[in-house]
Order: C-alpha cells, then sequence, then structure tokens
C-alpha cells in the first residue's frame, strides 16, 4: 500500500480528536470551555465570558433538539492550538446520558477523564471508562477543583488505580488545596507554577514559575508545605510509576495533572502536555486488517450515531460519521458499504463552537453529520470507490433500565411495531422479546431513563400511537457469548428473565449483580458480556 504524501496527510497528522469524560459537575463543560478559549474558537480577554459562550453553544444545540422530543446529542468541538487541530466530543451526562454517550466514545482517539478532587472516582466516570479500556485507548487524567478542598493526593491516585485498575503517573503534583492551594509542582522542570485565582474567564496574564530551588519560593509557600512537597515527591519518586509513552499510548498508564478549570489554573499546561502525548488518528480494523490513516489515500468513514427528526416535516435525520481515512469534500460521491450502492453525501456539517455550519473540505479524525434519507445505519461503512472493505461494527452496549411496552389501541399494533422498531434501528433503543414466546411482549430497554420519554414522545407524535410502559425490577443485562449453549438449560436465580434481541442472540437479565454470580457459578462455562458485538 502506498504512503500517503502531501496536504492531505499533514492535515491527519495534525488532527486530535479525543472525548472528555467525567461525572455530572466535576467541570467537563468548564474544562471545554477554557480549551476553546485557548483556540481562539471563542471570545477571549474576558470581553465575554467564555464559559456563558460555550455553554450556550452546547445548549442552544440541545435546546432545539428536546423541543422536537429527541435524545440530546454529544457534539463535537473544533479548534486549531498550536499547530494541532482538535476535534473535542463531549459526552452527555446528567439524564441525557444514553447508548450514544458510549458510542461517541468509540469515534475518540484517546479520552481526557476530569474527577472533581473533593470527590474521587464517580459512578458515570467508572462506566465510561470501561468502554476507553475496551478500546485500549490513551486515558489522560485532569484531577479538577483543587481551588476547593481536595481529598489527599496520594489517596485520589490510589482511588482511581484501584477503582478504575489504570496505573497513574503525576506529571505534576499539587501544593496544598482549598484557600492553601499554592499551584502545581512541574516534576520533570523541577519548578513550580504558582496560583493565581485572576485569569478565571481570559488567558491573559503571566503564569508565574519558580524553581523548587530559588530562594523566592520560600516566601511563597510555607516551610511546612515545603517540607511536604518534598517529602510526597521524594515518595512517588520511589514508589510511583515512571511515565512511559508506550503504556500511554495502549491505555494503561493514565498521565495525572491537578488544576482549577474555573480559574484557569493548569488548563493550558495540561493542553500542552496532552497534545503531545496523546495519538494521531488511530488505524481502525476492518474485515480487510488494519486501515492506517497514514498509509490508506482513499476517503473512510464509519457511522456512530444517528440524529433522527431534525426536522419533524421532513423526517430528515443526520448522520454523524468519523472519517478514518483520505478527505472529504462537500457533495462528494462515497460508497456505502452496507446498503451496495454509492451515495451522494449532501448538507455535510461540523458543529463549531458557536455554531453549525456546512463543511467544504475534512481529514482523517474528523467527525461530520450529513443528511441522511433514512440508509444508515449505526456502525455502517463509507469508502471512496476503490478496494471495498467495512470496519469493525459499533458494540451494543448494555442498557440499565428496562419497561414493557405495549400499545393503548390494539388497532394501531402494526404502526406500534414499525414505530418501535424503526427507533430501535436507529439505535435510540435496545428492544427485545420474551425469548420462547411471539413478538406479544416487548421489552424496551436504555442506558439512561430520557431514552423512555423520547420513545414515547416519539411513537406519539411521528406515529401516532400511545402506549404504555410497565417498568421492569432488571438493572444488569448480559449477552450469552458461547452458542452452543441450550438457554433454556441455564439453570439461574429465580429473577433471571431470559430474552432475545433483535437478532435473536439470547441475553439474561438480572436484579443485581450478586444474581448474576450465582448464575455464573451455577453454569461452569458460561460466557456473559457486557458487550455484544
Ligand atoms: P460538568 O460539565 O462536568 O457537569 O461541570 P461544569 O463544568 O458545569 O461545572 C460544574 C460546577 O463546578 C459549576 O458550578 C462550575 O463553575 C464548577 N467548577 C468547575 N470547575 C471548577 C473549579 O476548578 N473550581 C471550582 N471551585 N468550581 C469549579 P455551578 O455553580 O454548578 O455552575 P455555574 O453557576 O458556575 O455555571
Amino acid at each position: 500500500m502506498s504512503q500517503i504524501t502531501g496536504e492531505v496527510k499533514k492535515e491527519i497528522e495534525r488532527r486530535r480528536t479525543f472525548a472528555i469524560i467525567s461525572h455530572p459537575d466535576a467541570g467537563k463543560t468548564t474544562l471545554t470551555e477554557k480549551f476553546l478559549l485557548y483556540g481562539g474558537a471563542i471570545n477571549q480577554a474576558g470581553s465575554v465570558k467564555g464559559k456563558a459562550t460555550a455553554k450556550h453553544a452546547v445548549s442552544d444545540w440541545m435546546e432545539i433538539e428536546k423541543e422536537r422530543g429527541i435524545s440530546v446529542t454529544s457534539s463535537v468541538l473544533q479548534f486549531n492550538y498550536g499547530g494541532y487541530c482538535i476535534n473535542i466530543l463531549d459526552t452527555p451526562g446528567h439524564q441525557d446520558f444514553s447508548e450514544d454517550t458510549y458510542r461517541t466514545l468509540m469515534a475518540a482517539d484517546s479520552a481526557v477523564m476530569v474527577i472533581d478532587a473533593s470527590k474521587g472516582v464517580e459512578a458515570q466516570t467508572r462506566k465510561l471508562f470501561k468502554v476507553c479500556t475496551m478500546r485500549h485507548i490513551p486515558i489522560f487524567t485532569f484531577i479538577n477543583k483543587m481551588d476547593r478542598e481536595a481529598m489527599d493526593t496520594f489517596e485520589l491516585l490510589d482511588d482511581i488505580e484501584n477503582e478504575l485498575g489504570i496505573a497513574t503517573c503525576p506529571v505534576n503534583w499539587p501544593i496544598g488545596s482549598g484557600k492553601e492551594f499554592k499551584g502545581v509542582y512541574d516534576r520533570n522542570e523541577k519548578e513550580v507554577e504558582l496560583f493565581f485565582d485572576t485569569r478565571k474567564g481570559t488567558i491573559q496574564g503571566e503564569v508565574k514559575k519558580v524553581s523548587l530551588e530559588a530562594p523566592e519560593l520560600d516566601g511563597l509557600i510555607s516551610g511546612e508545605q515545603r517540607a511536604k512537597l518534598e517529602e510526597e515527591t521524594w515518595l512517588l519518586d520511589g514508589a510511583g510509576a515512571e511515565f512511559d509513552q508506550e503504556l500511554v499510548s495502549k491505555g494503561e498508564l493514565s498521565p495525572v495533572f491537578f488544576g482549577s478549570a474555573l480559574t484557569n489554573f493548569g488548563v493550558e499546561t495540561f493542553l500542552q502536555h496532552f497534545l503531545k502525548m496523546t495519538t494521531p488518528p488511530l488505524p481502525r480494523m476492518s474485515d480487510k486488517g488494519l486501515i492506517d490513516p497514514m498509509s490508506e489515500e482513499g476517503f473512510s468513514a464509519f457511522v456512530f450515531k444517528i440524529q433522527a427528526n431534525m426536522n419533524k416535516a421532513h423526517r430528515d435525520r443526520i448522520a454523524f460519521m468519523r472519517i478514518c481515512s483520505g478527505s472529504f469534500e462537500a457533495g462528494m460521491d462515497v460508497y456505502h458499504m452496507q446498503g451496495g450502492k454509492k451515495v451522494r453525501l449532501s448538507q455535510p456539517q461540523q458543529l463549531m463552537a458557536s455554531e453549525r455550519r456546512m463543511v467544504e473540505r475534512a481529514y482523517g479524525g474528523d467527525i461530520i453529520g450529513v443528511f441522511d434519507p433514512g440508509i444508515f445505519s449505526i456502525g455502517d461503512t463509507l469508502i471512496a470507490s476503490g478496494e471495498h472493505f467495512s470496519y469493525e461494527g459499533i458494540p451494543t452496549f448494555a442498557p440499565e433500565h428496562f419497561a414493557r411496552v405495549r400499545q393503548v389501541d390494539t388497532m394501531k399494533r402494526k404502526q406500534f411495531i414499525k414505530g418501535i422498531n424503526q427507533i430501535a434501528q436507529e439505535g435510540a433503543i435496545q428492544i427485545f422479546q420474551e425469548f420462547n414466546t411471539g413478538m406479544e411482549e416487548i421489552i424496551v430497554g436504555v442506558v439512561g431513563v430520557l431514552q423512555f420519554d423520547v420513545l414515547k414522545y416519539r411513537l406519539e407524535n411521528e406515529y401516532n400511537v400511545e402506549i404504555r410502559m410497565d417498568s421492569l425490577p432488571y438493572e444488569y443485562i448480559r449477552w450469552i457469548e458461547n452458542t452452543e449453549i441450550d438457554v433454556l438449560k441455564i439453570s439461574g436465580t429465580s429473577d433471571m428473565k431470559r430474552v432475545k434481541d433483535l437478532k435473536g442472540r439470547p441475553l439474561l437479565l438480572f436484579v443485581n449483580e450478586w444474581s448474576i454470580r450465582m448464575t455464573q457459578e451455577r453454569n461452569e462455562g458460561l460466557v456473559l458480556t457486557e458487550f455484544a458485538r
């Protein structure tokens, strides 16, 4: 295969596409908006409050979606900084958490994990982290809110290592926290970056750095803090993991940074280190082997998200795709592998910091949304003409909330089945059936409860079908990997339920983790998984 050269290669090499993951309120939005400030993508110098602008940009978009009763999207923000072209994939949190949140991670080449220094690892981070480790992508940690009282630094690192099972390597080390927060010590440069609470919405103002040996440091941090810093870094040098780029690239070691997004402290340092340590667009697995953007000339992309019903009058949809190789030009004809035909990608758009805009040209690593007349499904591959291949599909993620759904008016059975199947096919919900009965009973599974509302709204508005939902007590679902197993013979707990998914694959529903363990113990060799390929 020939090496790609010239402009396309240069453009791909300077791309960095990453997702930000965190538990709600850890500071993801605040950190993102500070990144945008450095990239010049939003107004600078405090003339417009950075935060308000960034939040506004994202939430406007969400409001539109909410109004139309569709699931809230993950948005993509693109900006340039230090010669890099950066794509940030936002992962919605709170009650908006959905399978889209997981799918977004499939389109990223690395992840930034934001942790609240007073709370440590929280539930949502844990869930999203699992998807990152499944993909072995690099994970960078930003421990935020150091300007507030924080947990002990070693405890925070232990928490990440124990809860998430990833080794950590602090690139810098905090001096105090809350009112006593004095800054961070850069372990490589052996200097202290001093904390000032003055840069908040701006990037103006100097970053002050003082060598650890400099006598002036004594006037800036207390003797007690200096002694503590010396002791902690000594301990760290002896016992902590050394920085190892290879382990970082494999997602086995997470570089850790401390800072405060709100006061804009440690953010640029983090951004600079992160950009050096993270990866340009990664090769991806296909049915003809790994496709490397550095050697594959032609355009290729896969669909990771479908946004339905952007315009109710037309029932249109937008398919979001991650470009994996080559370049894209507006109005380009490409081959849709799953559809088996050529399609023109029309109305391509990118969500910028403050607006959606049409894309003229995009490159490997970028995310674009194109108008979808209803032909794309999640996981589909698009390629330029040439040798055909399909990218590895996107896994189905385990829903955590289940309900039995039926139509109120029995005469509307047909519309109900059509609607619910279409919505499931778009990937907004998952549907299951009792293992050994017909289509009468439909069980819907979702990752976030908001998706139930979306389902109800869409069935009523788009298909004119009223439904009844009865929630079910199950919280865990497991696919059965061993296809040879007789599902009816599995000896489980009394509250376990056997169902099958749209593809006919057998699954088990459980009320708690204990039941999963019991079932596994009782059935030797049974392999249960949380993701289905
Ligand atoms: P999220 O996207 O992860 O959900 O979090 P977001 O950035 O919205 O931040 C959640 C809250 O935490 C916000 O306060 C925000 O100002 C605050 N915050 C973020 N980073 C820091 C930090 O480094 N230090 C401190 N002290 N606070 C931080 P809020 O009161 O909920 O919102 P707002 O009224 O400030 O907008």
